[in-house]
């Protein structure tokens, strides 16, 4: 079966959606005989640089225009069409980069078109060419022949030589609105006997960031998986083997109410399951920036910044899974109500959270650690932040460190089991970054203090006496 994207390319300027800029500037040259010698077509991915590209190509070689229009029934323009037309020559750059081809077009470049009245040539992705090949189609590009026109589409602007773009009309290509987007699903989905529902065809636009033709090779996807019956978003979700939309609406819960427990188990399941956790990220950023545009509020806004903040560490890492635990079950952490963060076994009949904070302030006073190099530990911190493991930095920060001499201790509570767990299997790296920065010989001893909660709570007995009482 035709792909899709291919069946339903647009055949005349008529049936293109949007790009009105390109449209203007080559439907007014058509019509006034006043046709550039080379323009670059510059945009995104499938916003229509080829399909343009090829009209253009039909209306100046078909048989019986209107105005500007191509009738896309003559020979020329069904040779056109079929890519057999030995006037119009659409060549790739990507995988053809060298000074031959370019070569070959430049020697061809001056005899007269064979069939039709002008020669277009078509060069894909010409950004990628290299630089003698620029420099030899610079050359025909200086000395124009005329009956030629040369059709330069890239998506990367910036890396065209200026000496090129200034000889060039340049016309911009845009992303499409997901409405352009849901539309033309709509349509084509009932024209291929499809029921797409509207959220659905809405869910599909996301993905397709603006992008026509990933839209429709989205919907194909979809469409061969559905059996029968309307497609849903959970038909969607499913053929395009995305994060389910409960799923993600779980761990945003997660988040919003501190659930940091919770929030290691999904991930670990997300994982197991084999899903992309850098697109959990991405759909629940999604679902962030519908919430806040329902209800605009500080939080919904601050947590979603953080997520963004989540998703560029996790783009390029490796080890994706950790870091997206390390840093949502931070972010959970922040969203913890005060009673949440007392230690579990603890009892206080009728003292405030307020009342019970400048203890554990003075907890912390009497158990500062002694550091003697307390400021090189902070500088090794900051090192590994810059220059090392951001997921080791993110554990390192929620732990306790002290250091008796030589030995630099690194604690955690009960409940950071797996941020302890973690930071043991890289005592070897920490050993060296602690090393080298500190310029001495240290051991690091990384462990979980189940006495502290202990000893806060012993300080609390100790000023309300018979007030709190500790269940075993
Ligand atoms: N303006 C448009 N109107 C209607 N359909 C479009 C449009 N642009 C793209 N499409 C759809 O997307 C498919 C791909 O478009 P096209 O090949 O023209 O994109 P492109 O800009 O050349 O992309 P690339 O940069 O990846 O080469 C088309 O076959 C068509 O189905
Ligand atoms: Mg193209
Ligand atoms: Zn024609």
């Amino acid at each position: 079966m035709e792909a899709l994207y291919r069946k339903y390319r647009p055949k005349n300027f008529d049936q293109i959606i949007d790009q009105l800029q390109a449209k203007l500037v080559l439907q007014n040259a058509i019509a006034k005989d006043n046709v550039s010698h080379a323009y670059i077509f510059t945009g995104p991915r499938g916003t229509g640089k080829t399909s343009i590209a090829r009209v253009l190509a039909k209306a100046l070689n078909c048989e019986s225009r209107t105005d500007y229009e191509p009738c896309c029934k003559c020979d020329s323009c069904i040779s056109i069409d079929k890519g057999i037309h030995p006037d119009v020559i659409e060549l790739d750059a990507a995988s053809n980069r060298g000074i031959d081809e370019i070569r070959r077009i430049r020697d061809a470049v001056g005899f007269r078109p064979m069939l039709g009245k002008y020669k277009v040539y078509i060069i894909d992705e010409f950004h990628m060419l290299t630089r003698e090949a620029f420099n030899a189609l610079l050359k025909t590009l200086e000395e124009p022949p005329s009956r030629v026109t040369f059709v330069l589409a890239t998506t990367n602007l910036e890396k065209v030589p200026p000496t090129i773009i200034s000889r060039c009309q340049v016309i911009e290509f845009k992303n499409f609105t997901e409405d352009d987007i849901v539309k033309n699903l709509l349509q084509v989905s009932s024209k291929e006997g499809l029921k797409l529902l509207e959220d659905a065809a809405e869910f599909i636009a996301k993905r397709a960031n603006g992008g026509m033709r990933d839209a429709l090779s989205y919907l194909e996807q979809v469409a061969s998986y559905t059996l029968n019956g309307p497609i849903t978003v959970e038909d969607v979700e499913k053929a395009l083997g995305l994060v389910p939309h409960d799923v993600v609406e779980k761990y945003i819960d997660y988040l919003l109410n501190g659930k940091v427990s919770q929030i290691d188990g999904l991930i670990e399941s997300i994982f197991v399951e084999g899903y992309d956790i850098y697109q959990l990220i991405q759909l629940a950023i999604e679902r962030m920036e519908e919430r806040i545009s329902k209800s605009p509020s500080k939080e919904l806004l601050t947590t979603a910044q953080q997520l963004i903040e989540i998703s560029k560490e996790l783009r390029f890492a490796e080890n994706k899974k950790v870091i997206c635990k390390i840093l949502s079950m931070n972010l959970a952490i922040a969203h913890q109500r005060p009673s949440e963060q007392q230690p579990k076994p603890l009892k206080q009949p009728d003292q405030s959270a307020a009342s019970v904070e400048p203890i554990q302030r003075e907890e912390k006073v009497a158990d500062k650690p002694q550091l003697e190099d307390s400021s090189k530990i902070e500088e090794t911190l900051d090192w590994i932040k810059k220059e090392g493991d951001l997921s080791i930095y993110v554990a390192l920060v929620q732990s306790r460190i002290s250091q008796k001499g030589n030995t630099v201790e690194i604690s955690f509570l009960p409940s950071q089991r797996f941020q302890y767990e973690y930071l043991r299997e890289k005592v070897l790296d920490l050993e060296y970054s602690f090393k080298t920065k500190m310029k001495k010989d240290v051991v690091i001893n990384v462990f979980i203090d189940d006495q502290r909660e202990k000893r806060i709570l012993q300080k609390l007995q100790e000023n309300f006496p018979g007030k709190i009482r500790i269940e075993e």
